[in-house]
């Protein structure tokens, strides 16, 4: 995105000024909230990848139990992240920042968060309260207590209603599959180098290529309402195709299983072509 880009959009489109003002502030607050993306290999010594992505796994579980909403595991996800950026954490109290960032998270988002204690529990009383209390103070402290961040959900809904076209693919399956795949994303600790916007742009692109392989999924619509282009999330797109392609084989199958329920239409299920055709990733030359 650059400003020369946007300030184009503004002139062509001055009736949804209001629209874009918002969201230039929300894709500058993005950058400010956002984790290392090198963390794993410059400040942790005792935990790893795979950990994390085993911790995240278990966390959607525990959201899932706890019927939380998608933001809450989201920003769950971010004050991890960014906790982990700038502190060492050894494997054993990995699962105590887990649960720390979602009492935090649920207390932010949820009209009734779960207590404590219920966090405690989940983790079969590994955690003392008072551990599970002061590493939220450590947490909290941390962060600054700026735990307002625009996560991917923020930008799915915004972006999801451009792509929904009247005419076209049911727009539930479009907006669970493109869900489904923004939450892999958050398993995968080499997808932190983009940003939770573009994340997003890119759940959409490859959700709307899976559901109509034939036809090009990104319009001037989509163009403007995100501010990105096929250009832009090419690399992004690419890389959350393999994941998806390879997400059946991985063993951390709650976020697959989530979205086979009948109430997400079983769109973790969905054929996905092996390949996307490279003249979808074409900008469309205006
Ligand atoms: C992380 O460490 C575990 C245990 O040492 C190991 O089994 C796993 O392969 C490692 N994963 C990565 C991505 O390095
Ligand atoms: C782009 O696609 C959306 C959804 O399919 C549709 O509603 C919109 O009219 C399209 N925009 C253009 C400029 O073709």
């Amino acid at each position: 995105m650059t400003s020369l880009m946007l300030i184009q959009t503004t002139m062509i489109h001055n009736f949804a000024l209001h629209l874009l003002v918002i969201s230039t502030d929300i894709y500058i607050a993005e950058t400010k909230k956002r984790p290392s993306t090198d963390f794993m290999e410059k400040i942790q010594k005792d935990i790893n990848a795979s950990m994390r992505s085993i911790l995240i796994d278990w966390l959607v579980e525990v959201a899932e139990e706890y019927h939380l909403v998608p933001d809450t595991l989201y920003l769950t996800v971010n004050y991890i992240d960014r906790y982990l950026s700038g502190n060492e954490i050894n494997r054993q109290r990995l699962q105590l920042l887990g649960v720390s960032c979602m009492l935090i998270a649920a207390k932010y988002e949820e009209i009734c968060a779960p207590q404590v204690e219920e966090f405690c529990y989940i983790t079969d009383n590994t955690y003392f309260m008072d551990e599970v209390l002061q590493m939220e103070a450590d947490v909290l402290k941390y962060l600054k207590y700026e735990m307002t961040a625009p996560t991917v959900k923020c930008f799915m809904r915004r972006f999801i209603r451009a792509a929904q076209g009247s005419d076209e693919v049911p727009a539930l399956q479009l907006e669970f599959l493109a869900s489904y795949v923004a939450e892999i994303s958050l398993l995968e600790y080499s997808l932190l180098c983009y940003a939770p916007s573009l994340i997003a742009a890119s759940a959409i692109f490859l959700a709307k290529f899976i559901l109509q392989p034939a036809k090009r999924p990104w319009n001037a619509t989509l163009d403007h309402y995100t501010l990105y282009k096929p250009s832009d999330i090419s690399d992004c797109v690419k890389a959350l195709h393999r994941l998806f392609c390879t997400s059946s084989g991985n063993n951390l199958p709650a976020i697959r299983e989530k979205y086979s329920q009948h109430k997400y239409k079983f769109v973790a299920k969905k054929y996905c072509p092996a390949s996307i055709p490279a003249e979808y990733f074409q900008d469309a030359g205006n």
